[in-house]
């Protein structure tokens, strides 16, 4: 049962929360974590907890009636995507008229579905986006204190020559190379070595058997497995699942009280119920943190929120888009969910792209090579409060995507004509070559400085702090979840020192 109070509150289990959580434990404080998803650990009737891609059923989606993968089409045809019953899954698509957001949900959020790379940006780019952060301190310490924690290994490069799963990262490799730009091999959170005996028939198969984006059963390094086993282990730290936050009131003392609502997996409501805490720390991620705090500044409860909630919100430039490969260039029918190689032409001054050679886990021969590229656009979003459904709308256009496309579109005509090959149209639905309508990066929203101060305390209150992604501005020039958890790191270790201890 849930108690009536606890010293600190912890919402959410996704990076900036679990780091948070794990070093509150460690100093000795009592701390409750409250998540709305489920604990993902007993098998369903087939044995494994997730299911796979090209098998999914209700444990893939959050609340769908259908599945809603990011590879809507193939040959136009919806092969991807199956009627599946509502049910608390572990992959959520929430959809905002032109942009919809993918995030995880469960302990260990985004780690449950994610494709595992843990990349730290480029110095020089941190320092542009967070110029008020000292990056010295950033790539000295916290950063190594994330990758260790995070479990980040790196793959074997004589291995990754001559393997079968890899062998559609080598064709996008050689493609790129040849029209003169340069690859770099992407750290990760999936156990290579476990991959290596995946492939070698010795260890039952996660990576290579179409699993990712709806969890997987095997080799992956998920918080529930790092950080949040970790915080466990310190005693101090508890979890309830299925637990979602709904309000913030603020008392006379400055204790901080939370409307939590409990829920079945069926999305029955069991009860609503309060919890009162001194140190409250909002780690719901960019869309959840920044919709408890616009609601509670729209709705009154906590009128001295700045206008800097809701604003400053991005996709990390995101687009997706395929090229067609020639016949004799085959990707393979086994392909590793977890990429290890991206297209690194950051350092173009006018259109930076870092695109991720992203698998086509299809368990069959596509002549399709797959790409994530992560883009420097400079539009941001932001939320409003819609107040007859009681929640956050983003306010993203189309056109705000353009230059997204505009970036993919200047590396990938090179690639494409340096090969002699050109793009797929019938990948996303309709004929379009890029796919820019959703992000698996949201960030922003409560952006560090802006809406908090430079350690993510909450601007107007005290003992209030944000601790994920909704404290970067949009972008990271990568993909974000070791930035997110470095600048937990850094945070957590300050506000112990200046406000819990204290
Ligand atoms: P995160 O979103 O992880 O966690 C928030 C948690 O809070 C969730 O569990 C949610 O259920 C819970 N919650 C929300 N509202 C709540 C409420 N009101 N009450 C209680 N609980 C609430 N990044 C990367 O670096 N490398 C990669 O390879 C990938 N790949 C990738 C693939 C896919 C398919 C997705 C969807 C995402 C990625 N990402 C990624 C992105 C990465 O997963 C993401 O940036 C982080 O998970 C964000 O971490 P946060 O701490 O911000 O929150």
């Amino acid at each position: 049962p849930l108690p009536e109070y606890s010293p600190a509150v912890v919402i959410g289990t996704g990076y900036g929360a679990a780091a948070t959580a794990l070093r509150l434990g460690e100093a000795g404080i009592s701390t409750l974590m409250l998540e709305m998803g489920q604990l993902w650990q007993d098998p369903g009737p087939d044995g494994n907890v997730f299911c796979s891609m090209l098998k999914p059923d209700r444990r893939a989606m959050w609340f769908k009636q259908r599945t809603e993968a990011p590879l809507a089409s193939f040959l136009w045809l919806d092969l991807a995507n199956h009627d599946i019953d509502p049910y608390a899954g572990v992959l959520d698509r929430v959809n905002f008229g032109d942009m919809s957001v993918y995030l995880g949900r469960g302990v260990g959020g985004g780690s449950l579905v994610n494709g595992a790379m843990a990349v730290t940006p480029k110095r020089s780019y941190f320092e542009e986006i967070l110029p008020r952060v000292d990056a010295d301190e950033m790539y000295r310490r916290y950063f190594p204190r994330a990758n260790a924690a995070l479990g980040m290994n790196e793959v074997d490069r004589n291995w990754f020559e001559t393997c079968r799963s890899y062998q559609y990262a080598r064709v996008s490799r050689k493609s790129a190379e040849k029209a003169g730009f340069r690859t770099a091999f992407v750290p990760s959170v999936y156990d290579f070595e476990y991959l290596k005996r995946e492939e070698a028939g010795t260890a039952e198969r996660s990576a290579l058997a179409s699993e990712v984006i709806y969890g997987n059963n095997h080799g992956k390094r998920s918080l529930d497995r790092t950080y949040l086993a970790a915080a466990l282990g310190t005693g101090r730290v508890t979890i309830q699942t299925l637990h979602e936050v709904r309000e913030i009131i603020q008392q006379p003392d400055g204790s901080y009280t939370l409307v939590v609502r409990e829920t079945d997996p069926y999305g029955a409501v069991l009860a609503t119920r309060h919890v009162t805490t001194r140190h409250l720390f909002l780690g719901a991620g960019s869309l959840g943190s920044t919709e408890l705090l616009l609601r509670a500044r729209e709705t009154g409860r906590l009128p001295r929120l700045p206008e800097a909630v809701g604003q400053g919100w991005g996709t990390n430039g995101n687009v997706m888009l395929g090229r067609a490969n020639h016949a004799w260039d085959t990707t393979g029918s086994l392909q590793s969910g977890m990429p290890a190689l991206g297209i690194d032409n950051w350092h173009d001054p006018v259109h930076p792209v870092f695109a991720e050679i992203a698998p086509v886990p299809a368990g069959l021969e596509t002549w399709v090579s797959l790409y994530l590229a992560i883009t420097k656009n400079r539009e941001r979003g932001h939320f409003t409060y819609d107040p007859a459904s009681d929640s956050a709308k983003l306010q993203w256009s189309a056109a705000q995507g353009q230059p997204s496309v505009d970036a993919a579109k200047a590396l990938f005509d090179k690639i494409n004509s340096a090969n002699r090959t050109i793009y797929r149209h019938d990948l996303f639905g309709d004929t379009r070559p890029f796919e820019n309508r959703f992000t698996y990066h949201p960030l922003g929203g409560l952006v560090l400085g802006e809406a908090t101060d430079d350690y993510g305390r909450v601007k107007g209150y005290r003992n209030l702090y944000v601790t994920d992604g909704s404290l970067i501005p949009g972008s990271t020039g990568v993909n974000p979840f070791v930035t997110i958890t470095a600048l937990a790191e850094r945070n957590i270790e300050r506000v112990l020192a200046e406000d819990v201890r204290a």
